[in-house]
């Protein structure tokens, strides 16, 4: 994404999920944190920014201190004007390809699990005792194996690394 305008993803996170969006708990999540640069994604159509998707460094950490690193994915967000297009899917698709190889920990993400269990394999079956640093619906708390990187069960807290 180096070549990809801060502002233009900005302005097109503002369009998909409103400017209000920083109140949002998965950005206290990853609050300090830089995205990992190999597995976030711009795409860009006739120079124009039309989606991104960005994954940060975020752990779990049990009430005895154990941290296990964690990749958060999201946001996923496309410009209103196409989405339902396959775009979503296509930088969904690419992330995950990328994080075949490149990611150093499982995969965690708040989001609709009609999307993201149906095309993408993410459930809720690890999450049930993790928390987070501010409210969420316990079924949009997904999370998903890759890499040969198990999830964590035990209860504990995500946040940043
Ligand atoms: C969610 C989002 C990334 C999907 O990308 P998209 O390019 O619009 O969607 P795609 O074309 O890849 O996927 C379309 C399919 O997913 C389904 N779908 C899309 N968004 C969905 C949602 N939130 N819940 C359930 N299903 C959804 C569509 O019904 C469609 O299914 P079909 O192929 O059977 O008709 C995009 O709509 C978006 O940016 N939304 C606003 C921001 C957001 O909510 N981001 C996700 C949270 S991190």
């Amino acid at each position: 994404m180096s070549d990809i305008e801060p502002q233009a993803v900005e302005a097109l996170l503002d369009a998909a999920f409103g400017t209000d969006r920083f109140g949002r708990t998965a950005y206290r999540i990853r609050e300090g944190v830089d995205a990992v640069p190999d597995l976030s994604f711009a795409l860009v159509e006739a120079s124009e920014l039309i989606g991104t998707i960005q994954c940060w460094p975020v752990a779990h950490r049990a009430a005895d201190g154990t941290a296990t690193p964690l990749v958060m994915v999201g946001p996923v967000a496309v410009r209103p004007d196409v989405q339902r297009g396959g775009h979503g899917r296509a930088l969904m698709a690419h992330m995950l390809t990328a994080a075949e190889t490149r990611a150093d920990s499982a995969l965690m993400m708040i989001g609709d699990p009609e999307y993201y269990g149906r095309f993408f394999d993410f459930t809720a079956e690890a999450t049930g005792a993790w928390d987070l640093p501010g409210p969420f619906e316990r079924q949009r708390l997904l999370a998903r194996v890759v890499n040969g990187h198990a999830l964590p069960v035990a209860a504990g807290t995500i946040g940043p690394r």
